[in-house]
């Protein structure tokens, strides 16, 4: 391993506690490596302009990082257990290359600031992306709503067959989510959007930084002012950041729950491409929707994170070693969430109704609401109707279709007109 930052003359180093210590942090740091090479440009820019390095080092500083950045995307610099850190590894190759611009990049600044900028860095992508997934799913349901609004699907209560609906219910009932999931992740993004550079162990430090040229320059909406707070709010973000997300994979895991149900053969609702299903090693017969199953398991990854990062967070103020346990949760939850939710306008696009099997299951039953409520309007006390409606249910929906019934609840201007431009317009909005 390349020297430590903080090693002690005299002191040697425990190769068994040091692994401890290690642990896969530094391959953990690969995720924001390039985030980290950001941020530090940045520093060194700050220091450039409070007199720390001349403009000759500042130059070689910003060339020698940009060269990291680069041999890092194509693979000649492997970020390994050679260094303790990825923050380390900057300074390391730094000095190698350049001595002693290389030893004045950490004036000013602590892992503590160094690793929570390139965490929020990391996160905004990561949250712009949630956003735009959503977005994007909540598309292809508006669409697909317009497309399919009168196909009739039954609805359920309990899963046991409530009332008619339709497809176009069904998808506007997604789309709806997932618009609130990626404005959650919009709004989560926004209070992740603050700069900690600067604000050191977490004490500050007596140099006058330009603190408002790095917020700046990486691009933040503001500057994280307290540095206590800085500290504070590690895991508290990342926990923000992953209920965001859940937020998106809750609604994942539900729609995929229909998917699983509409795909079985019972039910037979709905088709899946081939390539979503697959194979039994045993079992000749079996298409099995494997695809789906992952997705709604992936909440559960998410959950995880979001409780890891919760217990950790039982702390006095200020840095613990503690808070680096922080960083695989949230790389972990994010990976797996977006990876699943990456594939979702693509399965939602393609699947495909079986109109036949959504009619066989709507039966004359479905309709006893309708009766009742019919008979309400004509003045028939609810209650009375209701009682009339149920000793009868088998037979009340006769001569009944479900165009009828949908085009009395969901016609403009009815109780639940699926309101789609209103829909639309939110969506545009996003
Ligand atoms: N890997 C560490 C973390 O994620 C970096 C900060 C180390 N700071 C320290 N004082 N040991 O927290």
């Amino acid at each position: 391993m390349s020297d430590l930052l903080w090693q002690k003359p005299g002191v040697a180093v425990d190769a068994q506690i040091q692994a401890f210590l290690a642990g896969d942090d530094v391959l953990l740091d690969r995720e924001f490596f390039l985030h980290d090479i950001a941020a530090s440009a940045a520093h060194a820019e700050g220091l450039h302009r409070i007199g720390i390095l001349g403009g000759d080092e500042l130059g070689g500083l910003k060339r020698e990082l940009a060269t990291l950045a680069e041999d890092f995307r194509n693979g000649d610099f492997v970020l390994d257990e050679r260094y303790e850190d990825g923050h380390s590894a900057i300074e390391a190759r730094l000095t190698e290359r350049l001595g002693d611009a290389g030893r004045k990049i950490h004036t000013g600044r602590s892992r503590n600031d160094q690793v929570l900028v390139a965490t929020r860095l990391w996160l905004k992508e990561k949250l712009a992306r949630v956003a735009q997934l959503s977005r994007e799913i909540a598309r292809v349901a508006l669409d697909r709503a317009e497309a399919e609004k009168d196909l009739p699907v039954p609805g359920y209560t309990h899963v046991q067959r409530a009332v008619v609906s339709s497809a176009g219910m069904w998808w506007a009932g997604w789309a709806e989510a997932f618009i609130d999931d990626a404005i959650r992740a919009a709004d989560t993004l926004r209070l992740v959007d603050a700069n900690p550079l600067g604000t050191a162990a977490g004490y500050g430090v007596n140099l006058r930084l330009d603190r408002e040229h790095t917020t700046q320059v990486l691009g933040f909406a503001r500057m994280q002012v307290s540095p206590i707070y800085a500290q504070l709010s590690r895991g508290k973000f990342e926990l923000a950041a992953l209920e965001a997300l859940g937020s998106a994979t809750l609604d994942l895991r539900r729609i995929a729950w229909d998917l699983s149900l509409f795909t079985s053969t019972e039910f037979g609702f709905v088709a899946l491409p081939a390539q979503y299903t697959t194979g039994s090693s045993i079992m000749p017969n079996k298409r099995n929707p494997d695809v789906i199953e992952l997705m709604r398991a992936t909440h559960a990854s998410v959950a995880a994170a979001r409780t890891e990062i919760e217990q950790l967070l039982s702390l006095p103020s200020g840095y613990h070693r503690d808070l680096q346990a922080s960083k695989g949760a949230i790389f972990h939850g994010f990976g797996r969430g977006l990876a699943a939710l990456e594939l979702l306008p693509a399965l939602l696009a393609n699947l495909e109704w079986r109109e036949d099997r959504l009619r066989a299951a709507i039966d004359s039953g479905m309709y006893a609401t309708d009766v009742a409520v019919e008979a309400a309007i004509a003045g028939v006390p609810f209650r009375e109707a209701y009682k009339a409606a149920a000793a009868s249910s088998d037979t009340a929906g006769q001569g009944r279709t479900p165009e009828g019934s949908l085009a009395a609840r969901t016609s403009p201007g009815a109780a639940a007109d699926l309101r789609l431009d209103a829909l639309r317009a939110r969506w545009e909005a996003l």
